[in-house]
């Protein structure tokens, strides 16, 4: 049973790009099974900082495949410019597939994802405007467009122009936004489709055939537990399943191939968007402007800072529950060096109940008060260390609280961006 899932455990950011590449050495496959360009996942190695959009982690590692699956949805302008750029850098891109039953992100959903938040006013979910809610939503309306209809100029132009009957009157007269004619978009989704063509499998097929030659794959998820569509802080998530459930559906592989779930956590807690956040500190708070500055907590697909807050075990033991994690990543350990005390959550507080786990009711969550436990910080610089025995005693004692509080095993840490700065306590 030689397939691992990677998916990651709070509100997206964890640090999943690093965990991916450091761990796709291992894997002959990395597959991403949902979500699309809105994932932004930095890979730092050999001195060359990536940050990838569309194309998962595991490209960065030559001779592996790298699948774009069919849970994923595929945005051809930035596929093919990250493609581009990846091949500006020496990296083959050779092993790259994509799904034809991925989804295709068209120009009419990006004015869609912007219009929408608009119309919220300061209920606005704060989205990456990458039209990836509109592009589900014809997806599950059965009026999306799918990469396998690329292949067809003849189907591509009925199937849009289908989409274009349904989707112009709602651009006109609900958001008086200018509407599409088929051959504006042929104009630049022709010349797309014929770059993208060579790239097209049938992944379900590929993957199971890898699976019986008893091929490694690894399962990259975007996105985290609590922008999951069902599991997460609905309404303010993505439009995709990103926990581990989701690479099943989003790959066309039976859960009893899935051997490893690997959670990343960041060792801190940050948040990019609206929604409840119980941990969260004010930017005013010195802590919360010391792990901002420290960390370089700003959106990579948006630039937008990231709110910051103390590492929540409630959030990360219901990750360990709704995902059925086998081991934890813990990542920017580092970050936390220079602070004279740290606090953990371990449980919130609403209206005089307590709660150890996240509340059901969306409300209650808003309300919620943590409570935390204090334990010391430590001062020195840890990014070099690689052994778990060199770092101080008050960094292994956080690490081992957290795998206390989870009842997940800490496999590997992170002490900085590249892929050398990790600690390999039991991941083989
Ligand atoms: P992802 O979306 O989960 O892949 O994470 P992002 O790439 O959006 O954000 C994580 C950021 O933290 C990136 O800039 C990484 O290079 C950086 N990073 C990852 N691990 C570490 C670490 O252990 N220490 C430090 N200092 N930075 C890290
Ligand atoms: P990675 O893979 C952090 C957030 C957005 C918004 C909500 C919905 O890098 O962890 P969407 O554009 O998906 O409709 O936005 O989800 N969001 C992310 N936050 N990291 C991400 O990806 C995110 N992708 C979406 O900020 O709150
Ligand atoms: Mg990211």
């Amino acid at each position: 049973m030689p397939a691992t899932v990677l998916v990651g455990t709070q509100w997206g950011d964890e640090g999943k790009g690093k965990v991916t590449d450091l761990v796709s050495g291992d894997f002959d496959c990395v597959c991403r099974y949902q979500g699309g360009a809105n994932a932004g996942h930095t890979v730092v190695a050999n001195g060359h900082k990536l940050a990838l959009h569309q194309i998962p982690s595991g490209v960065m590692y030559p001779g592996a495949l790298s699948v774009i699956g069919n849970g994923c949805i595929v945005d051809p302008s930035v596929m093919l410019e990250e493609l581009d750029t990846l091949q500006g850098q020496g990296i083959t891109c050779e092993g790259l597939r994509v799904s034809g039953n991925a989804h295709i992100v068209m120009p009419y959903h990006k004015d869609l994802d912007g219009a929408h938040e608009k119309h919220l006013g300061k209920n606005l979910i704060g989205t990456t405007k990458r039209g990836v809610g509109p592009c589900y939503m014809d997806k599950m309306n059965r009026t999306g467009l799918r990469v396998q209809d690329m292949l067809d100029e003849k189907i591509f132009r009925q199937k849009l122009e289908a989409a274009l009957a349904y989707t112009n009157p709602i651009l006109e007269k609900v958001y008086e936004l200018p509407t599409y004619t088929v051959e504006q978009i042929c104009e630049t989704f022709l010349p797309y489709a014929e770059r993208i063509k060579p790239y097209i499998v049938e992944s379900s097929k590929l993957l199971n055939e890898l699976l019986a030659e008893r091929k490694n794959i690894l399962f990259e998820g975007a996105q985290a537990t609590m922008l999951d569509i069902d599991h997460g802080t609905y309404p303010f998530v993505t439009s995709s399943n990103c926990t581990a459930g989701g690479a099943v559906t989003g790959s066309g592989v039976g859960p009893t191939n899935i051997q490893r779930v690997l959670g990343v956590a960041k060792a801190y807690l940050t948040r990019v968007g609206s929604g409840p956040f119980p941990t969260e500190l004010s930017e005013e708070d010195g802590v919360g402007k010391f792990l901002l500055e420290k960390g370089h907590e700003y959106g990579v697909t948006t630039g937008r800072k990231r709110r910051c807050g103390w590492y929540d075990a409630v959030v990360v033991n219901y990750a360990a529950r709704v995902n059925g994690l086998t081991d934890l990543a813990i990542t920017k350990l580092d970050v936390l060096g220079g602070l004279d005390t740290i606090k953990i959550c371990t449980a919130y507080e609403c209206d005089g109940v307590e709660y150890t786990t996240v509340p059901e009711h969306q409300s209650v969550f808003y309300h919620a008060k943590p409570k935390f436990i204090e334990v010391p910080g430590w001062k020195e610089d840890i990014s070099g260390c690689r052994n778990f025995y060199d770092l101080p005693r008050e960094a292994k004692d956080y690490i081992d609280l957290i795998e206390q509080l989870s009842g997940v095993r800490v496999s590997l840490i992170a002490v900085g961006p590249d892929r050398e700065q990790t600690i390999n306590r039991h991941w083989d």
